[in-house]
């Protein structure tokens, strides 16, 4: 029992693993999703450090309902988006408030529902011209090819200059790193962020190139206005509702950058991780097959065609459930309360959408990987168990084009190719800010109907 009084945070257990200064960093980098996974049984809500910084993860689903929704006016984004100011700026996903509020008006019309499908043209083309380059028994990295890709339908649907072009080089060169470094110097304690060693130097130049070429493309979108449909130009002529101005070139830079470090990496590995399971499950590869060959009879899919691609859909939602982001983050900007604890104004709190994903108390035999979970008609998942986009003020504005996306470059390949996976290669888990494949080299080999 504790001597402490209920509803106080000295009541909250604390995660096992603790060591002096850094705290939880070294098990939390070390073991990743399997100390994450492992917080439940101690409690609903538990503590962890963050070196000297505490943090309360927040373990159960209606829990997490009420963070990411019901009481989310009581929550700023936390501690990881502090440290990511500084290189990433203060676009949507990193900001808070009445900015954030603002911000999100003006970005969120080039993500509404209605203006994906002017995307789509953009998504089928870059997938047919990939699959168009491969030929009969190459051995493709498959995951290096989705980044490729997903970072040509992402950046061909901001920017349509050629200008264009060099961010997307840009892009293909630095963002790995960025995002993989981003993620180490968020959980790190930040004087190891300030250290000369060749990783912060490497991580300072590519976001100054990236920078660059960003900045670049905005002052040419400036100088010739908006006749182009790509969403560079929407950011560029948004006009706030109530004051009538349109945003500074840093606060379109800012946003783009968001863009861009928030739309294709998560994209690339949901597509990698759906031929990986494909792959490994002969039963899912043929009922997918046999739903492509229904709903496309060899020709490559388009928009209309995704309504009727329930069962690509299904598999891309339990893709997104068994491979999510590893860690949300927020900071009580108030005094909240959650269920029996209540959190002072300033409490860090962390979700991990990867162990509520791996719960079996919300999933039942998570590891295994069934589509049915999402077939048409099943029962929807507990409220707060599936995020693999967040919830609520905050839910990834990109989830639909991130939808769309998925199912019809996974359709435009599939309808073309097999992937077989190498022989004798293991496909590990790296954890960062996501789950990533070790390696994932395949065979590409023509589908036979
Ligand atoms: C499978 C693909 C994707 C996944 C799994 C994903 C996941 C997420 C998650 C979990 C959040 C919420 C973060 C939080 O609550 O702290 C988020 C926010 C966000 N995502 Fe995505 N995302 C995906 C694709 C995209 C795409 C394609 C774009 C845009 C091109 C995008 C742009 C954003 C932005 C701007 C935010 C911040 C929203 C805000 O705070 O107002 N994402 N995403």
């Amino acid at each position: 029992m504790s001597d402490h009084p209920t509803g106080s945070l000295n009541a909250v257990p604390v995660a096992p693993g603790r060591v002096p200064v850094l705290g939880h960093t070294v098990s939390l980098l070390r073991k990743r999703f399997g100390f994450t996974r492992s917080l439940a049984p101690l409690g609903d809500v538990v503590k962890i450090q963050l070196g000297p910084l505490p943090s309360y993860v927040v373990t159960r689903a209606d829990l997490v309902h009420q963070v990411l929704v019901t009481q989310a006016a009581a929550f700023d984004k936390g501690i990881m988006f502090d440290r990511f100011r500084p290189f990433f700026g203060n676009g949507i996903a990193m900001s808070n408030g009445p900015f954030h509020d603002s911000q999100r008006r003006l970005v969120q019309p080039a993500f509404h529902v209605n203006r994906i499908a002017g995307y789509t043209g953009t998504m089928c083309r870059t997938a047919q011209e990939l699959a168009d380059s491969w030929r009969a028994g190459q051995v493709v990295e498959f995951d290096q090819a989705m980044q490729e890709l997903a970072g040509n339908i992402v950046c061909g649907t901001l920017f349509t200059t050629e200008l264009g072009d060099a961010v997307t080089a840009e892009v293909r060169r630095s963002l790995p790193l960025v995002i993989k470094q981003g993620m180490v110097r968020a959980l790190s304690p930040a004087a190891l962020t300030r250290l000369p060693i060749p990783v912060n130097r490497q991580f300072d130049q590519a976001i100054a190139r990236l920078r660059q070429v960003v900045q670049a493309v905005i002052t040419e979108g400036r100088d010739r206005p908006a006749d182009r449909p790509d969403v560079l130009s929407m950011l560029l002529a948004a006009r706030d509702s109530d004051t009538g101005t349109t945003m500074t070139d840093d606060q379109v830079y800012d946003e783009v950058v968001t863009l861009l470090t928030g739309g294709i990496e998560t994209a690339a590995l949901a597509l990698s991780w759906f031929f990986h399971e494909i792959a490994r499950h002969p039963d899912i590869r043929r009922r997918w097959h046999s739903e492509l060959d229904t709903v496309l009879n060899g020709r490559p899919p388009a928009h209309s065609d995704v309504p009727n691609l329930s069962y690509t859909s299904a598999v891309v939602r339990e893709v997104l459930r068994r491979y999510p982001i590893w860690l949300l983050m927020r900071r009580a900007n108030t005094s909240v309360r959650l269920d029996d604890v209540t959190l002072p104004p300033g409490t860090e709190v962390t979700i991990s959408p990867d162990a509520l994903h791996h719960d079996s108390r919300y999933f039942p035999d998570p590891d295994r990987f069934d589509p049915d979970r999402f077939a048409p008609g099943s029962p929807p998942p507990a409220r707060g168990a599936y995020v693999p986009f967040g919830d609520g003020a905050r839910k990834c504005i990109g989830n639909h084009f991130a939808l769309t996306e998925i199912t019809l470059a996974a359709a435009t390949i599939g309808a073309r190719w097999d992937l077989i996976p190498l022989p004798g290669k293991t496909v590990r888990i790296k954890v960062t800010g996501a789950a990533y494949p070790s390696r994932l080299p395949m065979t590409v080999t023509p589908r036979v109907r």
